[in-house]
């Protein structure tokens, strides 16, 4: 389980261990956006060593993550240098990784600074590189991590990343808190960064689903809502090179998958798909063949069914539901 703390728990922290060597992993946008403010908050930083790589998921590679492991040993960062994650969850990831096997693991804090950073990739103890362009192909789960959550970075992030992330508490809510995902449509989306108890929520709730299940064996899989056909989407995406974010695909994803879970009302589908309707572009699916060849080579499909999580009700998800090709072409046409 995560250890959620503040800019002065961290500075805390990193004070007890006073002549170990520091060092902040970031990106190009949090150089300029984030570490000013990190620094000043955080006093034990200020001599602290700046790895700065380029932004983009490309970058949370096997070539990056050789050339910081490369940095770390011309820098002679020891087995006691701490480890600082200063972005989203492309930086998280890849710092964690890299924390969890440089010299078989140095003491490693993230500082996440996405709304989606925040509340999805810091938590739940995974980390992971890309191999090529076959996303998270390499990493490991990590048992303690400790996440300096402060919202006051995310206002610099833009209204688009603010939704990619909002699609993440989404999900969350709609498969384990009716509750929560009425704050939401009682909110102004690009104001949940202001609302600090949403952020909290959503932690939580992802907290308790992974304590249930922390190798993502069975029922954490409750997470995939809107994942079978969303990351279809991504990847079709990807392949036609344009631009669409994860959380964009997953509210499509959610969006289409919606039409599939038939102990919903139709009055809840339609109130759930409005809202998404409003804040997301539907994804239109031209080439269903290419749709279902993606499905195909995801792990969720078995014997031509494909494994679907259902909603039962808002707040209550079911995992290991198989549904037809057929079944699919309906919702989608529709
Ligand atoms: N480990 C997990 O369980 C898990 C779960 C979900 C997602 N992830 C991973 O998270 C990654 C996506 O994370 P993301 O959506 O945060 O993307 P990201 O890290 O690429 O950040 C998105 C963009 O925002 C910029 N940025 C970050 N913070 C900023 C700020 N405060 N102000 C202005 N710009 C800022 C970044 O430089 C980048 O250009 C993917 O690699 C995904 O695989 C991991």
């Amino acid at each position: 389980m995560e250890r959620i703390i503040d800019f002065i728990g961290l500075n805390n922290i990193l004070r007890r261990k006073k002549n170990s060597q520091k060092v902040i992993i970031l990106d190009s946008n949090t150089y300029d956006n984030c570490l000013a403010t990190l620094i000043g908050e955080v006093e034990s930083l200020c001599d602290a060593q700046i790895i700065e790589i380029d932004p983009g998921e490309e970058n949370k590679s096997l070539e990056t993550y050789t050339t910081i492991i490369q940095t770390l040993i011309e820098q002679s960062s020891d087995k006691n240098t701490q480890l600082i994650a200063l972005g989203g969850g492309m930086i998280t990831d890849l710092a964690l990784f890299i924390g969890a096997t440089y010299k078989r693991g140095i003491d490693t804090y993230l500082v996440p600074t996405t709304l989606l950073a925040m509340i999805d990739a810091t938590i739940g103890g995974k980390c992971a590189i890309n191999f090529g362009e076959v996303k998270n192909q390499i990493g490991t789960f990590v048992k303690k991590i400790t996440i300096c959550l402060e919202p006051v970075f995310l206002e610099t992030l833009s209204e688009r990343q603010i939704l990619n992330g909002l699609a993440e508490i989404l999900k969350i809510a709609l498969v384990s808190d009716a509750n929560l995902f009425e704050t939401i449509l009682q909110n102004d989306p690009l104001r949940i960064v202001n609302n600090e108890e949403i952020i909290h929520n959503a932690i939580k709730l992802k907290q308790t689903i992974v304590k249930q299940d922390p190798f993502d064996k069975n029922y954490r899989h409750i997470l995939n809502f809107g994942h079978t056909i969303g990351h279809a989407l991504e990847s079709m995406a990807m392949k036609k090179g344009e631009d669409l974010l994860h959380g964009e695909a997953v509210a499509s994803g959610v969006y289409y998958t919606l039409d599939l879970c038939n102990n919903l009302s139709k009055e809840t589908t339609n109130k759930i798909k409005q809202y998404i309707a409003q804040y997301y572009t539907i994804q239109q699916i031209d080439n269903v063949q290419e749709l279902f060849n993606y499905m195909n080579s995801d792990k969720k499909t078995i014997n031509n069914e494909y494994n679907f999580v259902l909603l039962e009700e808002i707040g209550k998800a079911t995992i290991n539901n198989k549904i037809s090709r057929e079944q699919i072409e309906v919702i989608i046409k529709n």
